[in-house]
């Protein structure tokens, strides 16, 4: 892909959020300083032959192409305000803390799409597919590739947080974090896919799910890593971000887990039927198995994990009862409400010396991120 293909990094919907200053600063910043990046990587390469130097090169041109697609940024933008918490101007390190951090990301999501057998991912073939179609070879063979590309994507984000222009000291703290968070992380898509194979869970299991899976990760890691790097140790600082992070990062996984169903898939760049197809383990089919009629429960058990046998009809009729049975609104109203404590508890972090502009953002994003269609 050219340059000029990089789309810029925050949707419209982010806008309203930032100032004209802050708008070009952003995207034109994680974006092409990827690229540029990617490029470097690329040239390094590994090999000793042509054949491996090839297929070195062919995996990196895949996460390059990958990791550049139209995406939210949502991590690195929070890597970014949690250091400017602490007053100081983006620089050069604290942009690559945020590439890292958007590396790390690409890493999970190839990894995740693999486990969680997804076809599309940003609007392009997930990692395992590409590498299954462009080799022609079996199932088997792209996720041991997928696998492999994604522990490459990973590393490369921690040795690009080891990197960054900042104080060894800084870095060192900064780097534990990322890395415990990713630990943590792996810890909650244990427990994702351990509830899906087991069938037997409760709203506690899948509160627990989104607070390790996407508070932890989406929300208190990039967080905390901004807030670090611009040397903010205040415990109770650092503690207001991460009680913001449990509630907002819940908020953002139960409206993700929404859009899952009843997304556009041309918005989200995913299925809208793989999470039921895959037989996820969400607020909405709890739901609607504790609240619907017996009708609407059958209608749900009838696609839920059943993979391709599920057909377009009864997938259809499924999402109908996870409306009609009050299941949708159960979530939405949820996603809401834990958006709203997130954004108060930010408001604490003004009794620090910490800055205004910041804050307005991570409260704003909190209430953002539950009527996103993205
Ligand atoms: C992905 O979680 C979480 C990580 C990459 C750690 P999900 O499986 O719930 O998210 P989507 O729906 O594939 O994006
Ligand atoms: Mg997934
Ligand atoms: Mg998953």
């Amino acid at each position: 892909i050219e340059n000029k293909d990089i789309n810029p990094d925050f949707s419209v919907n982010f806008e309203q959020y930032l100032t004209e200053e802050q708008k070009t600063q952003l995207s034109a910043g994680l974006s092409e300083k990827l690229y540029s990046y990617w490029d470097e990587e690329i040239s390094l390469g590994f090999g000793f032959n042509q054949k491996q130097k090839d297929l070195v090169r062919e995996m990196l041109l895949h996460s390059k192409e990958h990791n550049l697609r139209q995406s939210k940024r949502l991590r690195g933008s929070f890597v970014n305000y949690g250091y400017r918490l602490g007053g100081e101007r983006p620089g050069k390190g604290i942009w690559q803390a945020a590439m890292a951090v958007e590396l790390v990301h690409t890493a999970l999501l190839m990894l995740d799409d693999f486990m969680d057998r997804d076809e599309i991912r940003r609007g392009g073939p997930t990692s395992h597919k590409f590498f299954e179609k462009e080799h022609k070879a079996d199932e088997h063979y792209g996720e041991g590739m997928a696998v492999m590309t994604g522990d490459v994507v990973l590393t490369l984000g921690y040795q690009l947080l080891l990197k960054a222009k900042f104080d060894s000291t800084r870095i060192f703290m900064a780097l534990n974090q990322l890395l415990r968070g990713v630990i943590k992380t792996a810890y909650g898509q244990a427990y994702d896919v351990t509830l899906e194979a087991e069938k037997n869970w409760t709203e506690d299991d899948v509160i627990s799910l989104h607070r390790s899976k996407t508070g932890v990760y989406t929300y208190e890691n990039p967080l905390l890593i901004g807030a670090i790097l611009a040397g903010i140790d205040n415990p109770k600082a650092l503690q207001v971000l991460s009680d913001y992070s449990m509630d907002g990062g819940v908020a953002f996984q139960l409206q993700d887990d929404i859009l899952g169903v009843f997304g556009n898939e041309e918005d989200t760049g995913k299925s809208a039927d793989s999470d039921l197809r895959q037989g996820k383990c969400t607020l909405l089919i709890l739901k609607v198995l504790e609240l619907g009629s017996q009708a609407q429960k059958t209608a749900v058990e009838k696609i839920w994990g059943k993979m391709d046998k599920a057909t377009r009809s009864d997938l259809d009729e499924a999402k109908k009862a996870i409306i009609d049975s009050g299941s949708l609104a159960y979530s939405r109203k949820l996603a809401k409400e834990l958006a709203a404590k997130a954004a108060k508890t930010a408001g604490q972090l003004r009794s620090f010396d910490l800055n205004s502009e910041a804050i307005d953002y991570i409260q704003g994003i909190a209430e953002y991120m539950v009527e996103r269609d993205v």
